[in-house]
C-alpha cells in the first residue's frame, strides 16, 4: 500500500447549522461571490435567508444565478468575470454538486479566465497546474457528489459535450458548511441519484482499488451498508430529515480520501457515465445506474473475488461456495435494489439511441484513457469493450 493522505476542509456538519453561515464567512474574506444554481435556492428562501446572515455579519457578496446541472464552463467564465469586476475575495457555493464544482472552477478562473478549460484535464498533452485559487467556501443542499470535501470539480464545454475533471488540492473547500435540513427538499428522482452516486464513488475503490488495503474494504463495506439501507427507507420516507443526515455524511466522506487511502484504483464506471451525461444532459446519478450493473456483469469474469465479497458483505447474500456464481448473484441483487428505489433503468429511459453509441465510446477513449489506449480499472477497457458496454 502506498499513498498520501491529505484532507484540509474544516467542516460544520448538523441539522441547523446553516444558522452559521454570516459568522463563519466572515472568517473567510470581506466580499463574496455567492453562487446558485437555476432557482432552487431562490425559491426555497435559502438565497434570501444567505443575504440576510452575509450582511448581519459584515460581509459582502455578490450574487452569481444559473449553474446549470452538469456545470458548463462557459458560465463558469462568466461567473469568474464577475468575481474579478466585482473583487470577491472568496467564492461561497450554495446549492448541489454543480454549483460547488463551478465554484472550484471560478475559484481558478479568477486568475486566469480565458484558459479556464487548460486547467481541466480533456486529453490534451499537458494539464496546466493550478497555482493560485480563490478560498471556497461550500453550502450543500443536496446528498450526492462529495464536492463538499474533495479537491475536484467536473465541468462540461458545452460547445464540445465534452465533460472533464480538474483536480488539485488548491481547491479543497477551506470550509464546509453542511447542513442535512437543506436537502429535505431535494425531489425523490434526485434524491435517488445522489445515493447511488454516493454508493458508486466508494464501489469503484472498491472493486479496482488494492484488495490489501482491507481495512479501506471493511470501511467501503459499512459504508454501502449505510448507503443502500439508509437510502432505501429515504425512498418511502424523504421528507425524514434524520434520514437524510444519515445519507449526509457519507456523500461528504466519500471523497474525501478517508474510504480511499491505499485502495484508490481508476473509475471506470465514472468515465462511461460522464459521456453519458455530457452528451445527453442526464442526471449524474442515473447515468451510474445505467452503467454500473452492466460494467460489473461484464468485468467480473476477470477478477470475481471482489464482486463475490460485495455479494457477501454488501447484499448480505449467502455464498453458493464459489466466486463467479456470488459474484453474478450480487449483481442480481444490486438490480434489485434499483429497481425498488426507481433506478433500473435502460438507454430506452432516456431516449438515447444506440446508433450514436459508437462516437460515445470513442469519446470516452479519447478523453479519459490518459494515453493508456484504455480505460483502467480491474478490466481494462478497449474502445470494443466500452461500446460493448453501452449496448448492454
Ligand atoms: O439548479 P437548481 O435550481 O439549484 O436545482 C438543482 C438541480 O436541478 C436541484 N437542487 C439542488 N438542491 C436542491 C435542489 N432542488 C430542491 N431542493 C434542494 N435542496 O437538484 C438538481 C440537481 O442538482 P446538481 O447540483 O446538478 O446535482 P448533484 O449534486 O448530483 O451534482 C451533479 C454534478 O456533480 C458532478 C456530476 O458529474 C454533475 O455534473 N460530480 C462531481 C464530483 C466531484 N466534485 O467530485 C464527483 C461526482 O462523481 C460527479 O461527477
Ligand atoms: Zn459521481
Amino acid at each position: 500500500m502506498k499513498f498520501t493522505f491529505y484532507n484540509p476542509t474544516r467542516v460544520y456538519f448538523g441539522i441547523g447549522e446553516f444558522e452559521r453561515m454570516g459568522e463563519l464567512a466572515a472568517r473567510m474574506g470581506n466580499k463574496c461571490l455567492l453562487v446558485i444554481g437555476q432557482g432552487s435556492a431562490e425559491r426555497l428562501g435559502f438565497l434570501k435567508r444567505a443575504e440576510d446572515m452575509l450582511a448581519d455579519a459584515g460581509v459582502n457578496y455578490a450574487v452569481f444565478r444559473g449553474i446549470e446541472p452538469n456545470p458548463h464552463l462557459e458560465t463558469c467564465v462568466e461567473a469568474a468575470r464577475m468575481a474579478i469586476e466585482q473583487k470577491c475575495d472568496f467564492v461561497l457555493a450554495l446549492g448541489g454538486g454543480s454549483v460547488m464544482d463551478a465554484c472550484k472552477a471560478i475559484a481558478v478562473g479568477f486568475y486566469d479566465p480565458d484558459n479556464l478549460w487548460d486547467y481541466i484535464n480533456h486529453g490534451q498533452e499537458k494539464v496546466t497546474p493550478v497555482k493560485q485559487a480563490l478560498p471556497i467556501m461550500v453550502v450543500p443542499t443536496l446528498a450526492a457528489t462529495g464536492s463538499e470535501m474533495d479537491p475536484g470539480a467536473v465541468i462540461t464545454r458545452w460547445e464540445t459535450r465534452e465533460k472533464c475533471v480538474i483536480w488539485s488540492s488548491a481547491l479543497f473547500p477551506k470550509i464546509s458548511l453542511i447542513d442535512p435540513a437543506l436537502t429535505v427538499s431535494v425531489p425523490l428522482d434526485y434524491t435517488m441519484d445522489g445515493v447511488f452516486d454516493m454508493a458508486v464513488h466508494v464501489m469503484e475503490s472498491y472493486f479496482n482499488g488494492d484488495q490489501e488495503a482491507v481495512l479501506q474494504g471493511r470501511l467501503i463495506e459499512g459504508c454501502l451498508l449505510t448507503v443502500f439501507t439508509e437510502g432505501k427507507k429515504l425512498y418511502s420516507d424523504p421528507e425524514n430529515v434524520k434520514l437524510r443526515e444519515k445519507v449526509q455524511w457519507p456523500s461528504s466522506l466519500a471523497l474525501s480520501g478517508f474510504f480511499t487511502a491505499g485502495r484508490d484504483g481508476n473509475s471506470p464506471v465514472h468515465q462511461l457515465e460522464h459521456v453519458l451525461s455530457a452528451r445527453w444532459d442526464i442526471s449524474h446519478g442515473r447515468g451510474l445506474a445505467l452503467i454500473m450493473p452492466r460494467w460489473m456483469w461484464y468485468v467480473l469474469p476477470t477478477n470475481p473475488a471482489p464482486f463475490a465479497n460485495f455479494a457477501r458483505n454488501v447484499m448480505q447474500l449467502s455464498s453458493k461456495g464459489n466466486d463467479l456464481e456470488d459474484a453474478q448473484a450480487g449483481v442480481r441483487a444490486l438490480c434489485d435494489w434499483l429497481d425498488s428505489v426507481g433506478l433500473f433503468l435502460t438507454l430506452d429511459d432516456f431516449k438515447i439511441p444506440a446508433g450514436e453509441l459508437d462516437a460515445a465510446a470513442a469519446d470516452c477513449l479519447r478523453l479519459y484513457d490518459r494515453g493508456q489506449g484504455v480505460i483502467g480499472g480491474v478490466k481494462p477497457l478497449s474502445l470494443e469493450d466500452v461500446h460493448a458496454i453501452y449496448l448492454m
